[in-house]
């Protein structure tokens, strides 16, 4: 897979991905990620990409020209691109399914907008989605942009050593994950749940998977509609939410809401 990631900020992006395992799997030629500098594709002397925008208003548009430009030549370089990336708080959010499809995918552009945002022609003519991180506003796209080419670079095969750290992972199957402990057993009075030392391979994994469904209920309700559950996780499920209604109904008979 090749990924081009084209950036006003390309050193901040950089840093990031010579790291951990995104920097491994550039090392080992599992992916080829590229950071590209937006300024090499502009044609003025002051290397402007940035302008006031029509209608008025604070702030400074992106201009279309240069972003036409890198993914032109990065077209022309590596072959026409399988997907085009704006990350913009305007866009749909990144899904694990999202990054999956993103991952079985030949090559990649990954466009990351700064300013108030960036020429509408972009994505009306260049860019095949544009995708957000999250329901909060970021100074600029890279961080977005790091986060989507991680969580796609993870899931191109060998990339992550054991398959079953990404096939069992949260949200791969719509439950949170459970809780992790190693050792020492006793941490400043703090001890790890008998369960996990007692070799009970079965007790464990029942263990674990009431742990992931619980926290979904308490942390997580949204996620449960679209859970793929095992008939195990389901009467867990089922079990805990009854704990939940009938520990609700002992506390309305015990102190009953005040009337408005
Ligand atoms: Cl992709 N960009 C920016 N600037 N802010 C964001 C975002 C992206 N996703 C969430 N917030």
């Amino acid at each position: 897979m090749t990924l081009d990631l084209v950036t006003i900020f390309p050193a901040m992006v950089e840093a990031a991905l010579a790291a951990g395992v995104v920097g491994r799997a550039r090392e080992s030629g599992l992916v080829d990620v590229t950071v590209r500098d937006l300024r090499d594709y502009t044609e003025d002397r002051h290397r402007v990409v940035d302008d006031i925008p029509y209608g008025g208003g604070p702030g400074m548009v992106m201009k279309p020209e240069p972003f036409f430009r890198a993914v032109e030549a990065i077209a022309a370089e590596r072959g026409q691109p399988s997907a085009v990336v704006l990350a913009t708080p305007q866009g749909r959010p990144l899904t694990h399914a999202k990054a999956l499809r993103l991952s079985r995918m030949d090559r990649i552009v990954v466009l990351c907008g700064r300013y108030e945002g960036v020429d509408e022609r972009v994505a009306e003519a260049l860019v095949t989605e544009e995708i957000s991180i999250g329901d909060y506003v970021l100074t600029g796209g890279e961080l977005a942009a790091l986060v989507i080419v991680d969580t796609v670079v993870r899931l191109v095969p060998g990339v992550v050593g054991d398959s079953a750290s990404v096939t069992e992972d949260s949200f791969v199957r719509g439950l949170l994950d459970h809780p992790h402990y190693t050792r020492p057993s006793v941490f400043r009075g703090m001890t790890v749940p008998d369960v996990l030392l007692s070799g009970h391979h079965a007790a464990i994994e029942a263990w674990r998977r009431r742990q992931r469904v619980k926290r979904t209920v308490e942390r997580r309700p949204d996620l449960l509609d679209a859970a793929e559950l095992s008939d195990d996780e389901r009467r867990e499920l089922e079990a805990l939410r009854a704990e939940r209604a009938e520990a609700r109904r002992g506390r309305r008979k015990r102190a009953p809401k005040p009337r408005a």
